[in-house]
């Protein structure tokens, strides 16, 4: 007994350092202290021992049960060890190796120039005011005085949505009836000072014009208010907008229903190197004038569908492409290139999200 014990403990701890695989191991274990295992054999004959024998064989079985479960475990670890440094040698990182940039996205002009607005606006007291692009043919067209009868009401001008609605829906088609929305909030009691910009839509599509285009509607309502205040408002927004002293500007009597008077807006340019460019004297060599905006005092029925008593209140509004504000300052000329999302054109046109220039000098600096 006791050599076949030292022969089994010899063999079966020679067949744990021979095994080179988990696998093997495992059928070492099940082979040897498992339920049918020669090691779990030896441990079930000490019950039919007499007392002496299990008292002189009893520890050495214990004890080879005891190596046997020692050797598999730390051939186990080792194995293991050995598995792990071949993947760790097999799979180097290079640390060193420059990763490829991370894209950086740009600020497409139009949002930039929507910041631009907000900030000049906000240095004279100006609150940005939104309203839906989906919108009702009351907000859009009536409270603005806009007859039955106008063009921009027919289908080839507007966007109708589909479907049956209490009133009729279209894609808003100017950023006018943020005008109503805001003075709606205000009550009917207390000043307006907001601009609106945002998406409009018209059915209309060549090198100038967009089915989709952005606008800015500016409106103050108050008490005492002249076109004197509008004129100087508009000046004190495009000179700080195009960043140029030398603005001059020519308001020509128009007609808008929504305004009473009216008036459009030209801006002066002057041409360098054969380029349009804005600001100086436009009646000097071959300068001249461009219209740049709508505007005029609102008409006592829009004060009115507003919430506001018009024997008390006035104001003026003005509406703008912001496109076309993007256009001139940063000199793209292709309209639908803002919108066709080539990522050329928007690394080219595009400002940067971390440097982008803001006129943080204001208005007056
Ligand atoms: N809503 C006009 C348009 O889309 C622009 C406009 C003109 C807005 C005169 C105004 C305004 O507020 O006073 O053509």
């Amino acid at each position: 007994m006791t050599t076949d014990l030292d022969q089994l403990r010899t063999d079966l701890l020679g067949s744990i350092e021979a095994a080179t695989a988990l696998d093997a191991i495992e059928a070492v274990r099940v082979s040897t202290l498992g339920k049918q295992g020669s090691v779990t054999g030896l441990l079930k004959t000490l019950g039919g021992m007499s007392p002496e024998e299990r008292q002189q064989t009893g520890p050495r079985i214990h004890a080879l049960r005891e190596a046997v479960s020692e050797a598999l475990g730390a051939r186990k670890a080792s194995l293991e060890a050995e598995a792990l440094n071949a993947k760790l040698a097999s799979e180097t990182l290079d640390m060193t190796l420059p990763v490829d940039g991370v894209p950086a996205g740009s600020v497409h002009p139009v949002s930039q120039v929507m910041d631009e607005l907000a900030e000049i606006f906000a240095d004279l007291g100006f609150a940005v005011a939104t309203g839906p692009e989906i919108e009702d043919d009351w907000h859009n067209f009536s409270a603005l005085n806009i007859p039955e009868t106008h063009p921009a009401r027919a289908m080839h001008d507007t966007f109708y949505l589909a479907g049956d609605h209490a009133t009729p829906m279209v894609l808003r088609t100017h950023t006018s009836p943020v005008q109503i929305r805001a003075m709606k909030a205000a009550g009917g009691n207390k000043p307006v000072r907001i601009i609106a910009p945002g998406r409009t839509y018209r059915s209309d599509s060549d090198a100038t014009h967009t089915p989709m285009f952005h606008q800015v509607e500016g409106l103050v309502i108050d008490k005492g208010i002249t076109l004197g205040h509008l004129k100087w408002t508009l000046e004190t927004f495009l000179k700080a907008f195009f960043e140029r002293d030398d603005i001059v500007l020519r308001l020509r009597p128009s007609y808008f229903p929504f305004t009473e008077p009216s008036a459009e807006v030209d801006i002066g340019f002057t041409v360098i190197n054969g380029k349009r460019v804005i600001g100086g004297d436009p009646t000097k060599g071959e300068g001249g004038w461009m219209e740049v905006l709508g505007s005029g005092m609102v008409h006592s029925k829009v004060i009115e569908a507003g919430g506001f008593d018009p024997n008390e209140w006035q104001g003026f509004a003005f509406g703008c492409g912001i496109d076309r504000l993007a256009m001139l300052k940063y000199g793209m000329d292709d309209l639908r290139a803002f919108f066709d999302g080539d990522l050329r054109w928007l690394k080219h046109y595009g400002f940067s999200a971390l440097d982008v220039p803001t006129l943080s000098g204001g208005v007056g600096a």
